[in-house]
């Protein structure tokens, strides 16, 4: 398997989307490609979004694919798989560019990868010293340190709150703002070391006490959770009747917005829900793939 990213579920995921032979799918986040040469192996066609160049750049050299530049984003192009740079809430765009109208299946496999975790440059974790950047797509404006060192002390509480759901969320924004008169926090571990001065770790933490913080800073600076709502309507009307939706979310506000989404759409007759309860990663999966730990997979049919 890929060092880039291990595909978290393949099998799951592979059997849900009931892939038939030359019929397209939509992988909206191809990171390192693992779900995206699951379903090429299954004779299916794919269409790999991803916000971060790298993802592009990875699977196109894989399948000994051309780069091609247009208007600050990468694509590649096969006769069974297309690769666009771009953000899912973009779907209904990215899909007419590519011309593509109706496709079979549209599969999420939402967050971040492996490589953007273990590629400290990009800031995105709290075990290795960087800037605090954590933008998925580098062209992006706005990135974690200027959240950090521009928000007033009860806006920055409040993101901690409402994406990280971090009890500590006062004081370490309390903190945050008394650090940064001294001088502006622009490194990851300054960033963590406040942390643990509010919230020491104790022997009952099974997470680093930046975990939640980390993650929070991590949604807003991609606006992950809009992305998504913007995104899911998009997917569903690019579905063919029969198509299946299989999104893997991975904390509980992404899988809530999913839940809420199938729901609605089930009331009006425009989804069916495959699974009642969300699919997790088997124990052995968990041994071997500990990132894939917290992964909740949810599959619903177009009526
Ligand atoms: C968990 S990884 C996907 C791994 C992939 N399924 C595999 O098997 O290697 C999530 C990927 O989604 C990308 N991503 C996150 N939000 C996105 C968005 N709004 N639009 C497009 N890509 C996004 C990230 O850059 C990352 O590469």
């Amino acid at each position: 398997m890929s060092d880039y990213h291990t595909p978290v579920m393949l099998q799951e995921v592979l059997s849900y989307l009931q892939i038939k032979p030359g019929h397209r799918y939509i992988d909206c986040n191809l990171g390192g490609g693992g779900h995206t040469e699951g379903i090429l192996q299954a004779d299916g066609k794919v269409l790999g979004i991803d916000l971060d160049p790298d993802a592009i750049l990875e699977v196109a050299k894989k399948h000994g694919l051309a780069i091609t530049h247009s208007s600050n984003c990468l694509a590649a192009k096969s006769e069974n798989l297309i690769l666009y740079q771009g953000n899912f809430s973009d779907l209904s765009q990215i899909t007419q560019t590519s011309h593509i109208s109706r496709v079979s299946g549209i599969l999420f496999d939402l967050g971040v990868s492996t490589h953007q975790l273990e590629s400290a440059e990009r800031g995105f974790s709290f075990n290795t010293e960087a800037p605090l950047d954590m933008r998925m797509n580098p062209t992006q404006g706005l990135n974690a340190k200027d959240l950090i060192n521009g928000l007033y002390e009860k806006e920055i509480a409040d993101l901690f709150w409402k994406y990280g759901e971090e009890r500590f969320a006062r004081p370490i924004a309390r903190k945050i703002v008394e650090t940064r008169k001294q001088k502006p926090i622009i490194t990851t571990n300054q960033l963590a070391q406040i942390i643990l001065s509010v919230r020491p770790r104790s022997r009952s933490d099974r997470t680093h006490p930046a975990t939640r913080v980390f993650q929070a800073l991590r949604i807003a600076v991609n606006d992950e959770l809009s992305s998504l709502e913007k995104a899911l309507p998009q997917a569903l009307s690019l579905l063919q009747p029969g198509g299946r939706m299989v999104i893997i979310s991975f904390h509980s506000l992404e899988d809530r917005i999913v839940k809420n989404f199938f729901l609605n759409e089930q009331k009006k007759n425009s989804l069916k829900i495959i699974t009642q309860k969300p699919v997790e990663p088997s124990e052995e999966e968990i041994t071997t793939n500990p990132r894939s730990r917290s992964g909740k997979l949810r599959v619903a049919e177009k009526t």
